[in-house]
């Protein structure tokens, strides 16, 4: 199985905010954000490990600022670390005034895919190389948050969490 990068997995993905989108506010609904950022994800899943793909679990996702009817929404979403059969992508929400042109960052989220088989089994994914320091650094911390992740799933217990333990236990 070839080796790839985050590069590799990158997508950008803009929609322009219209009034179906919106609450009565004329802010863009969270729910739909969450659509839109899950098929963000699944493509730079997909991309990484050429296969069907599922949501397995999403981050705390923090709504920093709204962005309005009439505003460009742009996701940029990322592969920051494959491990046996899931992935971890990062996900960026940015918001755009046109006409006054102001951009601004709406949100960041992790989302988790797992790859599936022809049967719907999670199978193997390649390899993720990081290559700039940031890359390095969210690889780093991926095994971290993915043991957050397991012991808030039931699926990890706290004492086989070595890596976050060792954030907190000296
Ligand atoms: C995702 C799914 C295929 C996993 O099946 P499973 O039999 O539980 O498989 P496993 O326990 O072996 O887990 C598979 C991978 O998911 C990861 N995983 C499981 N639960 C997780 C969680 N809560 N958070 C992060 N990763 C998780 C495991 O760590 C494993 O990854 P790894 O192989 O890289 O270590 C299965 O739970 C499923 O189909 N869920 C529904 C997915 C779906 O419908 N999503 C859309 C929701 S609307």
């Amino acid at each position: 199985m070839h080796t790839k990068k985050p590069q590799d997995t990158f997508v950008m993905m803009s929609e322009l905010v219209l009034p179906n989108d919106t609450n009565t506010l004329g802010n863009l609904m969270g729910g739909k954000l969450m659509h839109w950022m899950d098929i963000a994800a699944a493509i730079a899943s997909q991309k990484h490990c050429n296969c069907p793909v599922v949501t397995v679990s999403v981050d705390n996702v923090s709504f920093t600022q709204p962005i309005q009817l009439g505003n460009l929404l742009t996701i940029e979403a990322k592969l920051t670390r494959s491990f046996s059969t899931s992935m971890e992508v990062y996900l960026r929400v940015w918001g755009e005034d046109l006409t006054a042109q102001y951009k601004y960052l709406s949100n960041e989220a992790y989302m988790t895919f797992v790859a599936l088989d022809n049967h719907g089994k999670p199978r193997k994914v390649p390899e993720l190389i990081p290559e700039t320091d940031l890359e390095k650094t969210m690889f780093d911390g991926a095994l971290r948050r993915r043991q957050l992740r397991l012991i808030l799933g039931g699926k990890m217990k706290t004492e086989d969490a070595g890596e976050l333990r060792a954030l907190f236990i000296k």
